[in-house]
């Protein structure tokens, strides 16, 4: 019979000492601290029993008060002035989340100046100010957190930082812009055109204030210039980020991808080579057997390579008021649990400790390695055979090479996979292949990432 090895009722531990809430500035309340605001006030007690005090937004910046009224209610102080939130001496976590890289730094700055904490969803501004902004915090011995920042659901930072801390990292793989995804999907799930599918991520609060960041790849090259810090311990380096957005992708290539087995996807890539690191955004075909293949809509999806775990993956919304604030209020608990340690025992802003970051070189677009995929439209499908051969004498061997099925008034539309071959070689190679005689058009030439181990 079984027999309960605890049969008497577990002792009830006494509650800690009542601490005094967490005070909470918060500068701006459009999409995402709207959205904090409401899923902190619906779940204080679980969120106070985790952080071990109440977490409270006691005071708020916006420019129009009657709309920041209309969300916040009594009870929370109202002001137009961003520094006003950054510097009071009654808040004890400012909570940035107006965006831009301009005020935004220096409302940051007066915070952690004055003691502060900071938590932000600001990926522009940690990924173009980042180093400034946790050298300033590492000084003072307050944190910047930043979960929001980067692919707003998905803990990413904290697998990156905390659960993954054993590895070497060789490669981070994300689709983490959900606007970007959100049309992709809709072209190719429903045949709508790109502006049509852009005005729907706006609608939905998908889309930055300035969408030319979402469609033109550089919100996710923001992303990617963090999580490659926290991945291989250097610098946050934007500048360095190789950035194509998605303007110029076509429904035609989705087919074309569709036929060789693959779907079109931004991707953003941090790898580790011998001679410096990659880092990149850019439209790739991705294997339709990879799991981020499948990652679609506004959701979000990562893959990070260690040398001990393996592949794991990471999926969750990557855009949206509620899957924002999700992160923003897990800072919140994060800092609110931070009372009584010492600045050295917290985890480090890009976590590396200051004495360990180095300076990795970043390799430049002539230099990465990758397979492509090209769609070489023909004067006459009986080309593709010559063509095959010149590719070759090239010495950019097809590894596989097929016309595309396709209406008749597409014309022959010849698809190429290529093996990993140099950027540098590809591009000389292209460069002939534009002014083939037997090409009838554009070439178009995209990454391919099969993100093996
Ligand atoms: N505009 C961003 C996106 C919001 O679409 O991913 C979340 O960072």
């Amino acid at each position: 019979m079984y027999r309960d090895p605890f049969p008497a009722p577990l002792p009830q531990s006494a509650a800690p000492p009542a601490q005094q809430p967490l005070r909470v500035g918060m500068i701006g309340i459009g999409t995402v601290g709207s959205g904090t605001f409401r899923v902190l006030a619906r779940n204080q007690a679980e969120i106070a029993g985790r952080a071990g005090r109440a977490i409270a937004v006691t005071m708020v910046a916006a420019r129009d008060l009657a709309r920041a009224a209309g969300i916040v209610g009594a009870g929370v102080q109202l002001t137009r002035d961003p520094f006003e939130v950054a510097t009071h001496p009654d808040i004890d976590v400012v909570v940035e989340v107006a965006g831009g890289t301009g005020p935004a730094l220096d409302w940051v700055l007066a915070a952690i100046a004055h003691g502060k904490h900071v938590v932000t969803a600001n990926k522009a501004l940690l990924a173009v100010h980042g180093d400034a902004v946790f050298e300033a915090a590492r000084r003072q011995g307050v944190a910047v957190a930043y979960e929001g920042a980067v692919a707003v659901s998905i803990p990413i930072v904290k697998a990156l930082r905390e659960g993954l801390t054993a590895n070497r990292i060789g490669w981070v793989a994300g689709i983490v812009n959900g606007t970007t995804n959100f049309i992709l999907s809709k072209m190719r799930d429903e045949g709508l055109d790109f502006g049509s599918a852009l005005a729907q991520a706006q609608a939905l609060g998908y889309a930055e204030a300035d969408p030319s960041f979402d469609v033109d790849g550089i919100d996710a090259a923001h992303k990617m210039a963090l999580l490659a810090a926290n991945a291989f311990g250097t610098p946050v380096r934007f500048a360095d980020v190789q950035v194509q957005g998605i303007r110029h992708l076509q429904s035609l290539d989705m087919d074309c991808a569709a036929q060789l087995g693959h779907r079109i996807k931004l991707l953003g890539i941090a790898r580790r080579r011998p001679d410096g690191l990659e880092v990149r955004v850019q439209p790739a075909l991705v294997p339709d057997a990879q799991l981020l293949a499948h990652v679609h809509g506004s959701m979000n999806g990562i893959v990070v390579h260690g040398d001990a775990s393996g592949v794991t993956m990471y999926y969750g919304a990557g855009a949206g008021s509620e899957p924002t604030a999700s992160a923003v209020i897990a800072d919140l608990v994060d800092v609110a649990r931070l009372s009584g340690t010492q600045p050295a025992q917290r985890v480090p802003h890009r976590g590396f400790h200051a004495h360990a970051m180095r300076a990795l070189p970043v390799l430049p677009h002539a230099a990465v390695r990758s397979a492509h995929y090209l769609r070489v439209p023909l004067r006459c499908a009986s080309d593709a055979e010559p063509l095959r051969s010149w590719l070759a004498a090239q010495g950019l061997t097809p590894r596989s090479a097929v016309l595309a099925d396709l209406p008749a008034h597409q014309g022959a539309q010849w698809l190429v996979l290529t093996d990993t071959v140099l950027q540098e070689h590809v591009d000389g190679v292209l460069d002939k292949l534009r002014t083939h005689r037997a090409v009838a058009g554009d070439v178009t030439a995209l990454h391919v990432e099969p993100l093996a181990a």
